[in-house]
């Protein structure tokens, strides 16, 4: 069983029977957020698609709690090795994929800013496309849109994909973006969280019904999609 969670904002949790993986977790100044650091003890691994304060400000002490193994881009897997001494990290780069207990996790490029808290190397911004027993879940994380995603995201069933405009792709490029890709079903992130990022999302899911062949799917904080 592979179910994922939003948990406002850009965060996510994929569940598999024997794992918890926490994508961008960003809880505790999140005002869309209900979860806490405390809910995520048992986490078995964090991916982090890039250092911004909205993806990585719960990751460190999340990591710490849980010994969760830390995904990410080398410079910032690093970081949380030598900054706040978690030993357990994967550091990949774009393009590369790696096999891991619960399955295949390749780093996608993303078109988007990068930088850590306290001034570190951070690496690119990246995405994520996993492969969890046999269906393929594309985390595009915050981008804009870029030609290359048709490649790299071929065949997925699933796509995350962010509207909220401003700092990522907003509704009209998210749709153009489903168009390349062409999943199955998509799921909108890192939206209405605060007011500069506000939008409809029932609107959204009307354009992507007209537009494209994929299934819109609107989860409200906390509810879960079943994958397989
Ligand atoms: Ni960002
Ligand atoms: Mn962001």
């Amino acid at each position: 069983m592979t179910i994922i969670t939003w948990l406002g904002h850009a965060s996510w949790l994929i569940e598999t029977d024997q794992h918890k993986i926490l994508l961008d977790p960003f809880l505790t100044d999140n005002p869309s957020a209900t979860k806490e650091i405390d809910d995520f003890r048992d986490c078995t691994h964090l991916l982090i698609s890039h250092g911004h304060f909205d993806h990585i400000a719960d990751a460190p002490q999340i990591a710490s709690q849980s010994d969760a193994t830390v995904v990410a881009i080398f410079e910032i897997a690093q970081w949380f090795s030598e900054k706040h001494g978690i030993s357990n990290t994967v550091g990949m780069n774009v393009g590369g994929e790696v096999h891991l207990p619960f399955g295949v996790v390749k780093m996608t490029p993303a078109l988007h800013s990068n930088s850590l808290p306290d001034g570190s190397p951070s690496g690119l911004a990246a995405g994520f496309l996993l492969t969890i027993a046999g269906q393929r879940i594309y985390f595009a994380c915050d981008t804009a849109i870029f030609g290359d995603m048709a490649y790299y995201s071929s065949g997925v069933d699933v796509a995350i994909l962010p509207i909220g405009d401003l700092f990522t792709m907003g509704v009209q490029d998210s749709v153009e973006a489903i168009k390349l890709i062409n999943p199955n079903k998509v799921l909108p992130t890192h939206y209405n969280t605060w007011p500069p990022i506000e939008v409809d999302p029932h609107q959204w899911a009307e354009k992507v019904q007209e537009d494209t062949a994929a299934e819109p799917v609107i989860l409200k904080v906390n509810e879960s999609l079943q994958i397989s």
